[in-house]
């Protein structure tokens, strides 16, 4: 295994370009099971989880090719139907590939995805969604099993809670379903709307994108012409360097980002007293006299992000003042707590609340496990401001959403390296 190891209390400065985003990436290659002819999709994110899914799509019978940031996708040689065992444990969202087999084929099985770092993360909504089209769903022998013999058809879907992957499968199958579906209460992230632009382009028609309800008129089995098109830039990543710049008060561009997408979070860098510069691609944060302490509570888009939340809770370790964290989304997400309070952090867990005490703002290196992805990146950067050196060791949950980190890390003044344990 490998970990990487960060000699702290170091100034960053210059640009970091940001790549494509992971969490839009993931359901548009899923997306690609609905096309009829080859896709090329570039800006594409240099990640495992992306490599993990090229993968699934590879045994499932389709074929890839990559050049640079770009993959060539095609699916018309594709001919099995189950996500088996061995993909999923290593990446949830495989589930993604559930809601366009099932309507290119009739009949999908996947192993059914267990609980995770972050909570149990269950996926109820997705397959109720599915029995709402006409699916027949079993589970069996740890596996999903979903037939629709006659076809899906269009159906109205309330999701009683926002589920992001719920709406991407929906929307998905609802695609080749023969009428119209109507999602009330859909996901609005970026990532969501771009899948349903691409699907758009492709010949569906769907509106309402953007809003909380999507109205999708399926094909009745066409497959899709598919456009080729980029994917948009990693707003988590971008506001995982944002943080970087701010936790070691640098001044730091971020480029090849959408602005938008990052309200929530620039909003609360400013809140802790940073000056933000923006145009219509990148974002300059300016170093502070005082780091302000903040208040949180994440919620869906356009709300704080709850992959956010590690972040802002290693930067305001360094506030003057106490901020509090409230989680909201997942049950289980604050596993960092205890590896930055062994970097001496001052945290207090009170259930789905942190409270952290930023006052002396020290930060010791030591070593520090990575448990998911994001808290992963909360001790990169507390490694960056920690005095002497930090070992974060599990880096394979980083390697899974940040593009070169230490490459990019390196080129803004960071002292990192990886080593093999
Ligand atoms: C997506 O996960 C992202 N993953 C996550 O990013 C992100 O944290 C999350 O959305 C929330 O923004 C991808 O896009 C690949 P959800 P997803 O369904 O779709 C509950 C990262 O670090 N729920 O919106 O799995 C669920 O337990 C990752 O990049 C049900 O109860 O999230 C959670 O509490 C981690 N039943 C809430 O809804 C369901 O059937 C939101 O989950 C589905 C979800």
């Amino acid at each position: 295994m490998e970990y990487l190891k960060i000699t702290g209390e170091t100034n960053l400065s210059g640009e970091v370009k940001i790549s494509g985003a992971k969490n839009a990436a993931l359901p548009l290659i899923a997306s690609t099971i609905l096309a009829k002819n080859e896709i090329s999709i570039c800006n594409m994110p240099n990640v495992v989880d992306i490599n993990t899914l090229l993968k699934l799509i590879d045994k499932l019978g389709g074929t890839f090719k990559k050049e640079e940031d770009c993959i060539k996708v095609n699916t018309s040689s594709l001919n099995k139907t189950t996500a088996t065992y061995d993909i999923v444990k290593t990446m949830r969202a495989s589930i993604l590939v559930l809601g366009p087999i099932l309507s290119r084929f009739g009949h999908c099985e996947v192993s059914l995805p267990g609980g995770c770092a972050i909570g149990q993360r269950p996926v109820d909504l997705h397959l109720k969604a599915l029995e709402a089209m006409g699916a027949q769903i079993k589970i069996n022998h740890g596996y999903i099993e979903a037939t629709a013999p006659n076809g899906l058809k269009g159906a109205k879907i309330v999701f009683d809670k926002v589920t992001v992957g719920g709406t991407e499968n929906t929307v998905m199958a609802a695609a080749l379903a023969e009428g119209i579906t109507t999602i009330v209460n859909a996901a609005k992230e970026p990532e969501v709307q771009q899948l349903c632009e691409v699907i758009k382009n492709a010949g569906v028609l769907i509106e309402g994108i953007g809003t909380d309800t999507l109205i999708i008129h399926g094909t009745n089995g066409e497959l899709l012409d598919f456009k080729d098109f980029d994917v948009i830039p990693d707003r988590i990543e971008a506001g995982t360097y944002l943080c970087a710049a701010a936790i070691t008060n640098s001044k730091l561009k971020i480029t090849n980002v959408m602005p938008l997408h990052l309200e929530a979070v620039t909003s609360k860098l400013e809140e802790m007293n940073f000056e933000i510069i923006q145009d219509e691609t990148s974002i300059t944060v300016i170093p502070t006299d005082e780091i302000k302490p903040v208040n949180i509570v994440t919620s869906e888009y356009p709300g704080f992000p709850t992959d956010m939340q590690a972040q802002f809770m290693a930067l305001a370790t360094q506030a003057n003042g106490t901020s509090t964290i409230d989680e909201r989304l997942f049950e289980n997400r604050f596993m960092h707590v205890s590896e930055l309070l062994r970097l001496g952090a001052d945290i207090h867990l009170n259930g789905n609340i942190a409270t952290i005490n930023g006052a002396s703002g020290t930060l010791n290196g030591t070593d520090v496990m990575a448990t998911d992805l994001r808290a992963s990146s909360a001790l990169v950067l507390s490694a960056l401001v920690a005095n002497g050196e930090t070992a974060i060791h599990r880096i394979y949950h980083l390697d899974r959403g940040y593009e070169d980190l230490e490459g990019k890390l390196s080129n803004i003044g960071a002292k990192v390296a990886r080593f093999k344990e």
